[in-house]
């Protein structure tokens, strides 16, 4: 049966079409609204749909995470990167064959041009990686953008490709520009995660040293974050890639929003706050600062705009986090345990309770990434790695069918129309 929900406006009613999902809630489709003469007002998108997708489901309620409806745990437990980062772009899993030349198109576009990695040289050491890896992406806008059209889907799956296949080279040279290392280049013959730990932790002209139990944990991380339908650094891409800007600026103006604590920045955000609590005769003052509308202290790697649930992805997360800590030997870390008693005072308090705050991702990926040895400004350049899949497939999702740009409209509040006053009668 259609659906349709009526509004009246001034006596006059209208009635409004209701899209049906495949799967989740419908949408009211207001777009005839502004012929009544009205706009709707939803500041932070909490009730907006604004594009539809085939791409990934998220029931934040019952703790549902599906990428082309396959779900997250099946994917994280059976699947590798490059495997997901192929179902995302092409919409099925490959065959073997399919695969295998993914990935090799993947290897042979990894590297990174000499000229190109002089832009490095205007960094210094104590510059963050995240800042450093932004302008690095922007900056292929220049070296692929004559010639590419990006209504082409030929030309979108290259780009798509230069992408996933360059930003692990990228990060890792931001990492060791950090560190005042010379770059490692990356080895055809290592796995995606292998490859970029490698270039990360590994000399050149040395054979690869890499743990498999560490490479396959930061393999699971990668494709945890693959994507996350319409989240900040997304529906950043979607909007700037919407003015038919280049693939790689658009891109980069994900990394941008991405950085913010509040979206992927919250991973380092968290390591900085276990660091800052200390210890867990702390822990009771900072979860009352959490808790006092007075103080904007919040609890990094709580909460979720979509998850009043348990973050799926923080399930998968937290064993795989166990399994790398007992790797490491870092199990009676001081900081594992505030994390520890952080993640039962939430669970327990009516605060955490009430408002459905669960730890999230970022939460258990922070405390991961540090026993693996990952710097903590590198956390979020890694996000950026493993979402880098997701932002390129909505990309191409938008461009593949009519879209229009996107320009939100405003209620204004600012003063009516009034006269100029020369400096001198002010
Ligand atoms: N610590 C303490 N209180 C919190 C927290 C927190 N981490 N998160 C939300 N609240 C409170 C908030 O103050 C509000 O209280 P009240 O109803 O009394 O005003 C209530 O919970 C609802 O929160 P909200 O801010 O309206 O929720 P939101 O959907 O706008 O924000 C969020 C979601 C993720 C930005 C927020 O929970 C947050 O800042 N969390 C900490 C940062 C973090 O871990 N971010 C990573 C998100 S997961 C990675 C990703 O997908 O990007």
């Amino acid at each position: 049966m259609k659906h349709t929900v009526q509004i009246t406006i001034d006596g006059v009613t209208t009635e409004l079409p209701v899209l049906e999902a495949t799967v989740g809630l419908d949408v009211v489709d207001v777009r005839s609204l502004i012929q009544q003469g009205l706009y709707t007002y939803d500041p932070g998108f909490l009730s907006t749909a604004a594009c539809d997708s085939a791409i990934t489901y998220i029931d934040g309620d019952a703790g549902i995470l599906t990428y082309r409806g396959y779900p997250i745990e099946q994917l994280a437990d059976q699947s590798e990167h490059l495997e997901v980062c192929y179902l995302l772009l092409h919409g099925e899993l490959p065959s073997a064959e399919a695969l295998g030349a993914f990935k090799q198109d993947i290897a042979d576009r990894m590297p990174i041009d000499d000229h190109f990695a002089r832009l490095f040289d205007g960094f210094t050491t104590e510059s963050h990686p995240m800042s450093m890896l932004c302008a690095a992406v922007a900056g292929l806008a220049a070296q692929f953008h004559e010639g590419l059209d990006i209504y082409n889907s030929e030309h979108r799956l290259e780009s798509a490709k230069q992408l996933i296949a360059k930003i692990p080279t990228l990060a890792a040279m931001s990492y060791r520009k950090s560190i005042n290392a010379s770059f490692v280049a990356p080895d055809p013959n290592l796995g995606y995660a292998e490859n970029f730990l490698n270039m990360c932790f590994g000399e050149t002209g040395q054979p690869p040293k890499v743990s498999k139990t560490l490479a396959d944990a930061l393999d699971k991380i990668f494709i945890l974050h693959a994507d996350h339908e319409q989240n900040a650094s997304t529906s950043t891409v979607r909007i700037a890639g919407s003015t038919e800007a280049n693939p790689y600026a658009a891109i980069a103006a994900g990394i941008a929003a991405l950085w913010g604590p509040s979206h992927g920045g919250a991973n380092e955000a968290v390591l900085d706050m276990l660091m800052e609590i200390g210890s867990i005769d702390q822990v009771s003052d900072y979860v009352a600062r959490a808790k006092d509308k007075d103080d904007p202290f919040k609890l990094m790697g709580f909460g979720h705009r979509v998850y009043k649930n348990f973050d799926p992805r923080a399930t998968v997360m937290q064993a795989s986090c166990h399994a790398v800590l007992a790797e490491q030997g870092v199990d009676d870390e001081p900081l594992l345990a505030v994390a520890k008693a952080l993640e039962t005072i939430a669970r327990e308090e009516a605060y955490f309770v009430d408002r459905r705050l669960y730890p999230n991702i970022d939460f258990y990926s922070g405390i991961t990434l540090k026993a693996m040895g990952i710097p903590t400004p590198m956390y979020t350049a890694l996000f950026a790695l493993g979402r880098m899949p997701g932002w390129i497939a909505h990309w191409s999702e938008m461009l593949s069918a009519p879209f229009k740009i996107g320009r939100p409209r405003q209620l204004y509040l600012g003063p009516n129309k009034r006269d100029y006053v020369p400096i001198s009668d002010r």
